[in-house]
């Protein structure tokens, strides 16, 4: 199997490409001893119709980043796991870029889902206003994300070779020391609630299946499956790996929550915390515990290494 090389950047050479890589933050004391990140999925902005409450998928957006705002406390940074625009036009996309100017919380890391492509059946909106890059990864303490988009025009996921080879070769270096945290926009074959489902999960299965034998993956989080309210079948643990089904934000197809979650990662715990939040109710739902392998270390800084293919 073709494995790519992957490259470093600090927040400078990233920046032109990666519009929140502002990566420095000046730290306080509670920043440097906890992470509290926003996880969200699925807004469709530029949809509105009566399975969203006839509201579109922007104010469902900037309703739930009030409603944070206003009861959260600190977020250090937010990921969006795909289904930003409906139609993939680039209008959504400023609607988008312009909610989450105002939102507040200064760093965001998206992925693109199967709507991003939907409009000309190209991603090239996304690619040019929200990211250049549809994989790639960042270190924060002891913890590595590796953000992995849908690499096809389709309702289902895909997850193709070289990604499967780069993300293989990143927890093979950094199994031994870190919490892997992985985000795709479908979800995992035979984990959460519907996942079995026609076009809710990604492929080749092998790819991804080869992936979670490694036996190092703490985390996947995952998004465009709606059809709500949300359940505890919604989040599945392995014995290694927690898979929890983060949408959606909007009401749209049939979600009757507005919902995100905000982990939190506390400096030495042994697991973290998923807080799932209703935007409709302004309030807590459930916080599910999510195990893992290593004691979370937050390196005594507020600064995040990005890592993109090469
Ligand atoms: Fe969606
Ligand atoms: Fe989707």
């Amino acid at each position: 199997m073709k494995r790519r090389r992957f490259m470093r950047l600090t927040a400078g050479a990233f920046g032109l490409t990666l519009g929140q890589a502002a990566l420095c933050i000046p730290a306080s004391s509670d920043a440097v001893a906890r992470r509290r990140i926003l996880v969200c999925s699925d807004l469709h902005i530029g949809h509105s119709a009566d399975d969203s409450g006839n509201k579109d998928g922007e104010e469902w957006f900037v309703d739930g980043l009030a409603d944070l705002d206003a009861s959260a406390g600190r977020i250090d940074y937010a990921t969006v796991l795909g289904d930003i625009a409906h139609t993939g036009e680039a209008s959504e996309y400023n609607s988008y870029l312009q909610a989450r100017e105002q939102s507040g919380i200064t760093e965001w890391y998206e992925i693109a889902g199967n709507h991003d492509y939907w409009g000309e059946n190209t991603i090239d909106e996304y690619r040019e206003l929200i990211n250049s890059h549809l994989t790639f990864g960042f270190i924060d303490g002891n913890m590595l994300w590796l953000m992995l988009s849908d690499e096809e025009h389709s309702t289902g996921g895909e997850i193709g070779d070289a990604t499967h080879g780069w993300v293989k070769s990143m927890i093979a270096e950094h199994k031994p020391d870190k919490n892997i945290i992985i985000c795709s926009h479908q979800l995992v074959y035979e984990t959460v609630r519907k996942s079995t489902d026609h076009n809710r999960y990604m492929e080749p299965l092998d790819n991804i299946s080869d992936i979670l034998e490694t036996g190092a993956v703490d985390l996947w989080l995952s998004g465009h499956q709606h059809s709500m309210p949300w359940t505890r079948e919604d989040r599945h643990y392995d014995g290694t790996t927690t898979f929890l089904n983060v949408a959606s934000m909007t009401h749209a197809y049939d979600t009757l929550e507005s919902q995100s979650f905000v982990l939190e990662f506390e400096q030495g715990a042994p697991i973290a915390s998923a807080r799932r939040r209703v935007h409709d109710k302004e309030s807590y739902a459930q916080t599910l515990a999510v195990p893992l392998r290593v004691p979370v270390d937050l390196d005594g800084t507020s600064r995040r290494e990005i890592i993109i293919p090469s």
